[in-house]
């Protein structure tokens, strides 16, 4: 067996975007430019989903997340975890969510068998949180309790590091999250959108805040995965709190352990986030499933899926965030 073929048996998590419209313009995902959707959608069904992820499992894929945009913008996404959970070979179907909606969906979720939920919280001054959202802090706190009581496992926060606009929140998202036993992620800023973000102003490294909490705590490494993604966690000693950190810029090793692929919400595949290439599974889902050439599409893509990113090399992004799925 080749190097590239080992490489591609360990891909196994699928990131599935429902849709590219979110109801917040969070700062590093929106252009700024940005002057509303067009009238024009064309979404992947969920039936056209469905049959995009029974091609996935034969190929050896397991683990599925949802993402958006927002996801929970688009109507029925309940029903879309029930048919992936239901699909045999599945192991996983977890959700990415900013959680403005999450509080009346919770339930309906944890019964259509989602195993996690992992949410955005980029301050928890509600002033702060608007000015890098343009939301409202208060649905996402109720979301947030609403899965708590749902007893949903391992639920994790995400906080993308910005440089003057949320260092000063750190301290207390880590106890918000050490008082309520969630997981705390750090997030570096990537050039999704556009690379006009990542100025040196904004952009505040993992390796940085890593280096700052070191001084005031010891940070065990976590050796136990906590997910599919490519965190890395430890666990701090005094304040008790589990907290991760995503470089993808300042971490070298960042790309060696990658086991996913993207699927947009327009249905291509997306082999890397950080890699403008992108192939489109559509002719083989409409007017009618061809199976056999959905897999003979999906296996190319993942046979070219390069080794790392290319974040670093001026890399221009194509396409907003919302329409990748993070
Ligand atoms: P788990 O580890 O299973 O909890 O999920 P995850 O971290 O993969 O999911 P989530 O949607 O919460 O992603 C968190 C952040 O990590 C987002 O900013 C993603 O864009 C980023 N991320 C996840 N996977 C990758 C990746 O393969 N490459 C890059 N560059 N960023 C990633
Ligand atoms: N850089 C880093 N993380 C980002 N996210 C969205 N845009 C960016 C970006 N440009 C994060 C969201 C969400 C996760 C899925 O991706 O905040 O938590
Ligand atoms: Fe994988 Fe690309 Fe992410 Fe690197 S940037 S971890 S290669 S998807």
């Amino acid at each position: 067996m080749s190097c590239q073929d080992s490489f591609r048996r360990s891909v196994h998590y699928l990131r599935i975007s429902v849709t590219d419209r979110c109801n917040e313009r969070c700062l590093y995902c929106f252009p700024r430019d940005f002057a509303g959707w067009s009238e024009k959608e064309d979404l992947l069904s969920y039936e056209e989903i469905l049959a995009t992820v029974a091609v996935s499992v034969e190929l050896g894929f397991t683990d599925f997340r949802i993402t958006g945009g927002e996801p929970l913008v688009r109507p029925g996404v309940p029903d879309l975890v029930r048919g992936i959970v239901r699909t045999p070979g599945v192991r996983s179907v977890r959700l990415s969510t900013n959680a403005t909606r999450l509080a009346g969906l919770a339930a309906p979720l944890r019964e259509a068998g989602l195993a996690g939920i992992n949410i955005s919280l980029d301050a928890l001054d509600p002033k702060r949180y608007y000015e890098i959202t343009g939301g409202h802090l208060g649905p996402v706190l109720e979301g947030i309790e609403a899965v708590r009581a749902l007893g949903f496992p391992r639920i994790k926060l995400n906080t993308v590091l910005l440089r003057h606009r949320n260092e000063d929140q750190i301290g207390a998202l880590l106890d918000f999250a050490a008082q309520r036993d969630l997981i705390l992620r750090f997030i570096e800023l990537m050039p999704v959108t556009s690379r006009e973000v990542l100025r040196p102003e904004n952009f505040l490294s993992a390796a940085e805040v890593r280096r700052n909490l070191e001084r005031e705590d010891r940070l065990e490494p976590v050796e136990q995965p906590l997910g599919f993604g490519p965190a890395r966690y430890f666990r701090m000693e005094k304040r008790r709190v589990t907290v991760g950190f995503i470089g993808a810029l300042s971490d070298l090793h960042f790309c060696e352990q990658c086991n996913k692929m993207r699927l947009t919400a327009d249905g291509r595949l997306r082999p890397c986030l950080g890699n403008q290439m992108e192939v489109d599974l559509r002719p083989y889902l409409r007017p009618t499933i061809d199976r056999e050439s959905l897999r003979e599409a999906f296996l190319d893509t993942l046979r070219k899926k390069p080794l790392e990113h290319s974040f670093r090399d001026y890399y221009e992004p194509e396409r907003t965030m919302t329409a990748l799925g993070g």
